[in-house]
């Protein structure tokens, strides 16, 4: 049984820094990209709290595709540079949206959805994915969680 639990006392920083450890534990040593991305989802989901949507978009054939995450179903394909996922994509670099309403061509998958923090997983220089994370309340996420989430998408970059 796995019983990975957020300390809900705990700052940002440490909060982030578990989930790295949990992440690590669940995904070091299996080769199955959707299982470990799955888990990922999951965690974030746990660790993470007031998101009402977490977790994966793939690059596939220059787009990207709906991977495997948590919330309510959500668009399958976002073409490069449109949209939160597409700009992080595009460009490989962090996107914190403060209010989704402001930001031009964002793509609401679900309009209860006020900020949203995408942060590209980069391997060998590529952009492989993007992890994006929903909240339905304004600037939900600081740059605390940019930091926590470009730290975990390297750790999984290797595993997904
Ligand atoms: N809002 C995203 C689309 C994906 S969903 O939020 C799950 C975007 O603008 O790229």
């Amino acid at each position: 049984m796995y019983d990975f639990k957020a300390d809900e006392t705990a700052s940002a920083e440490e909060r982030y820094r578990q989930l790295g450890q949990a992440a690590s534990a669940l995904i070091e040593g299996e080769s199955d990209t959707v299982a470990n991305m799955a888990n990922i989802a999951a965690l974030l989901w746990e660790f993470i709290p007031r998101m009402n949507w977490a977790g994966f978009y793939r690059v596939i054939d220059g787009e990207l595709v709906l991977g495997p995450f948590a919330g309510r179903p959500a668009c399958i394909r976002i073409p490069m540079g449109q949209g939160v996922c597409g700009a992080a994509a595009a460009s490989g670099t962090t996107q914190l949206v403060e209010d989704v309403h402001a930001f031009p061509g964002h793509i609401a998958c679900d309009a209860v959805t006020q900020s949203e923090l995408v942060v590209p997983v980069i391997r060998d220089g590529k952009v492989i994915a993007v992890i994006d994370c929903d909240s339905p309340e304004p600037a939900r996420f600081s740059s605390d969680d940019a930091a926590g989430l470009e730290a975990l998408a390297t750790i999984i970059a290797p595993f997904i």
